[in-house]
């Protein structure tokens, strides 16, 4: 954040906690914040103590706790009388920076979080998300030229490293290097992915925010009437800071800025933005080294864009009536379906006939029928949302669809051919290893098609063409309303593909129906609440938990096992009920709980068969059924029997995974852990 305007010093407080608060979803195992000091004694939490060169600012004031944001608040407000007494001060430009983590290199620890430091002094701090992959290298020589490390990061070098190219311009005499010069020399050493933000003592209105892979937008906020509508940046000049005052978010997502601005601009990889004084000016990095050698003398090109106006409402990141924000996106799903599927299908007008229009396909459709392959390429609940579409779209487009998971694809370096179709299907557009895999298909040649949550996210940029699934923001580290919008939007991609074939008309036209009708079916089968929350009280002491499924519902066994694992932190497998005799049926005897999904589709009479079976070995069985066929699952009774509404057999994983997803929520909660920030999870797992 960068203001200019008068504001006590607790307000900059309070706008870096409320962001960190925002993205606390994405890292949650501890964080830090730092703001300018004007006051000669160091109150730094972990001890920077301020250098005694009396020409530049005072240090800034840097605060790093383990744990949650809540403990950085309290350390910041309670521990540190110091910053409450000078809470009353006001000032007129001020850039603060914060940062929540989810520990890659280093364990959660105050010397771990981030802003990491140039050493005593705080010369220069930053904030880092990504993974610099040369930092061993780059460290090696830092400690050559005498600097010392404190922490375990790949973070640490960049602060160094900016210390060192600003000391050494200083030693060569060069008193006028800026900031952005010795950011672009910074960058020119970095390898890996990385979203950057740098505060320096010596530039102390300052801050520069640089990226590569990993997201990056800046939010502007007029403090005037409509200053900021249809702004464009012009290099070096920077947005007039005294006749337009304003504020200025840095943020890796759209959350932490949307309570303040919608106006944004999503920053490209090599665009270095300079905020100063309250101004801005965007240079794109090039990695050319100017006449001296050296990239100070390098003339950055310029960048002009305009800002963009985020679709998104406050609303949306808030709770609402919810106890957690899994609970409100399991119970939202009938809406978000509903706006996945707006102004998509079309059914009766003068044509009469049912279709589907995918905007963001229609000029790439016929390249897809002609694929040799349609390849779907995700993680976690991402794969398993596509591994639920895959039997529909093989059915209506003919073309064979294999399955990859993208760390897997990656390590085999599997083909890839010029003639494949890559769908690539990422909730945040984001994760690291769906990014590699998806560079990795664009050099083979294949046609890209990304599926994702996330306007703007490097998928739906880099793709040649894809369906955004709009199912709102999500925020629960378990993924629930994406992926079941993610499905949705991979049935109208079948049937899209499919075309207007006659012999598959019928066909078409029952599933249309079916995704008109699946709302009103979610809300059906959401009233099945209190009955799993009931299933998870029977089941809070248990240790384990199989799950069976087959055909479209081999999907929904893979992400109800997950859903269970991840926030319940009950071991919890998904099986498909065809591997039954090769292996799992040795695990069944009378205590361990397992639910077979045994709803109407061509596998019914198979599923039966599985139950049959495992209740001969006197399995406890938990069937999930089609209303109306509890009889004939469990004929005899015994088994416990929860039933769904049935719908078109392609759309019941839609519906299936709802109780699973209402089970793991209340299980979690009875045990007595944290539903939306499970254990060593992050909802973007942006390095690999
Ligand atoms: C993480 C999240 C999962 C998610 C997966 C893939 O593991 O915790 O909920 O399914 O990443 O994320 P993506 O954004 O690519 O769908």
């Amino acid at each position: 954040l960068n203001y200019n305007v008068n504001r006590e010093r607790s307000y900059i407080l309070q706008v870096l906690f409320n962001g960190l608060r925002r993205l606390e979803y994405r890292g949650y195992d501890s964080a830090g914040i730092s703001i300018d000091s004007d006051f000669s004694s160091s109150c730094s939490s972990d001890a920077h103590q301020p250098s005694s060169n009396n020409s530049i600012s005072p240090p800034p004031l840097v605060f790093r706790q383990e744990g949650n944001i809540e403990s950085l608040v309290k350390s910041v407000y309670q521990e540190v009388a110091a910053i409450e007494l000078n809470l009353e001060k006001s000032f007129t430009t001020h850039a603060g920076i914060a940062h929540t983590r989810w520990a890659t290199h280093g364990e959660p620890a105050p010397r771990n979080s981030h802003p990491q430091t140039s050493g005593s002094g705080n010369d220069f701090l930053v904030v880092h998300n990504g993974v610099i992959t040369n930092y061993e290298v780059l460290k090696e020589t830092l400690v050559r030229h005498g600097f010392t490390f404190e922490s375990e990061t790949d973070t640490e070098v960049i602060p160094k490293l900016a210390k060192f190219v600003f000391d050494k311009a200083n030693e060569e005499g060069d008193q006028t290097v800026t900031f952005s010069q010795v950011v672009f020399e910074v960058m020119r050493h970095l390898e890996g992915a990385y979203a950057l933000i740098f505060k320096s003592r010596h530039y102390p209105d300052e801050l520069i925010a640089c990226k590569r892979g990993s997201p990056l937008l800046l939010g502007v906020k007029a403090l005037n009437d409509d200053v900021c509508n249809g702004l464009a940046f012009h290099d070096a000049k920077f947005l007039s800071k005294n006749s337009n005052p304003k504020e200025l978010f840095l943020s890796s997502d759209a959350n932490a800025v949307i309570e303040h601005t919608k106006e944004v601009l999503v920053i490209e990889d090599g665009e270095v933005v300079h905020l100063k004084e309250g101004g801005v000016s965007i240079l794109k990095f090039n990695n050319d080294k100017g006449r001296n050698g050296d990239s100070r003398s390098a003339r950055p090109a310029s960048v002009q864009r305009a800002l963009s106006i985020l679709e998104m409402e406050v609303e949306q990141i808030n709770k609402g009536k919810y106890k957690h924000y899994m609970e409100k996106e399991i119970h939202e799903q009938p809406e978000s379906l509903t706006t996945t599927m707006r102004g998509r299908l079309l059914r009766g007008g003068s044509c009469k006939a049912k279709t589907v229009l995918l905007g963001g396909l229609k000029d790439h459709l016929k390249t897809i029928r002609r694929s040799r392959r349609i390849v779907f390429i995700g993680c976690g609940t991402s794969y398993n949302a596509a591994l639920a579409a895959r039997p529909i779209v093989e059915e209506l487009s003919g073309v064979p669809v294999t399955m990859e998971i993208a760390s897997d694809l990656l390590d085999r370096q599997g083909p890839i051919y010029r003639e494949d179709t890559a769908v690539f299907v990422s909730q945040s557009g984001e994760t690291a290893d769906t990014l590699l895999a998806m560079e990795y298909a664009l050099e083979n040649g294949a046609l890209c098609v990304g599926i994702t949550n996330t306007v703007g996210s490097v998928i739906a940029r880099n793709t040649h063409c894809g369906v955004h699934i709009n199912a709102g923001c999500e925020i629960g580290v378990a993924s629930t309303k994406a992926y079941t919008s993610q499905i949705v939007v991979m049935a109208m991609l079948a049937l899209a593909i499919g075309g207007d074939t006659i012999s598959k008309q019928e066909r078409r036209e029952a599933i249309i129906d079916g995704l008109f009708d699946l709302p009103n079916k979610i809300r059906e089968v959401l009233k099945l609440d209190e009955e799993m929350k009931d299933l998870a009280k029977l089941l809070i002491a248990e240790q384990s938990l199989l799950v069976f499924g087959r055909g479209y519902n081999y999907a929904t066994a893979l992400e109800g096992a997950l859903k269970v694992k991840e926030v319940a932190l009950m071991h919890s497998e998904g099986i498909l009920a065809g591997e039954m005799k090769h292996g799992p049926l040795a695990l069944v005897d009378e205590n361990l709980p397992i639910v077979v999904i045994a709803t109407r589709d061509a596998c019914f009479s198979k599923q039966q068969s599985v139950i049959q079976q495992l209740r001969a070995r006197k399995g406890r069985l938990i069937v999930l059924c089609s209303k109306g066929d509890a009889a004939s699952v469990c004929p005899g009774g015994g088994c416990r029997v929860i039933e769904v509404p049935q719908v078109e057999d392609c759309l019941q994983p839609v519906v299936n995974i709802v109780p699973f997803q209402l089970l793991a929520y209340h299980l979690t909660v009875l045990r007595g852990y944290n539903v939306d920030q499970p254990r060593n999870l992050a909802k973007s797992v942006t390095t690999q």
